[in-house]
């Protein structure tokens, strides 16, 4: 073997480690923006159960709340509670069952329905 004939593998394995590189570096999907629920009765339920007494959401009256991260551009988030992926399953799951997803959260379950879980994921993703 002499050293031309290497050269092209060379650029072969330089060209997989660029590929990989470029694989590691890729965001995940953005979330889906069509839902099913109703965002209206959603934001009448995040009164009720006091989801504004530990986070600011826009829109809520008097969601001020500074226990919780803000809920601000929700539809635009990658990842709910950096565990799971952003998406209308998962933010039911969450919203239904925090502890199961993290347990100790400081989040705590509020004992809310899965119907209601979905109509308050509507509302949220209408921040973006
Ligand atoms: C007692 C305070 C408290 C209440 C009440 C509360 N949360 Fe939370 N919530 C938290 C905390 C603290 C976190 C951060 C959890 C974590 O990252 O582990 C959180 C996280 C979240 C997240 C993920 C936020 C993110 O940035 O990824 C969503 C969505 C959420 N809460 C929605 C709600 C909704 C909807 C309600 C009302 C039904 C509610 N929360 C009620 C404290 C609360």
């Amino acid at each position: 073997m002499n050293r031309r004939s290497r050269t092209p593998r060379m650029w072969l394995a330089l060209g997989l480690l660029l590929a990989a590189a470029g694989c590691s570096s890729t965001p995940p999907p953005p979330p889906p923006q069509v839902r099913a629920g109703q965002p209206d009765r959603g934001a009448t339920l995040i009164v009720q159960y006091g989801c504004g007494s530990c986070h600011t959401i826009p829109g809520i009256n008097g969601a001020n709340g500074l226990v919780g991260p803000p809920l601000t551009r929700f539809g635009a988030r990658s990842y709910i509670a950096g565990e799971l992926v952003n998406n209308a399953d998962n933010l039911q799951r969450w919203i239904v069952d925090p502890q199961a997803v993290e347990a100790g959260t400081a989040m705590p379950n509020l004992g809310i329905p899965p119907i209601d879980a979905q109509d308050i994921a509507a509302y949220l993703y209408t921040l973006d």
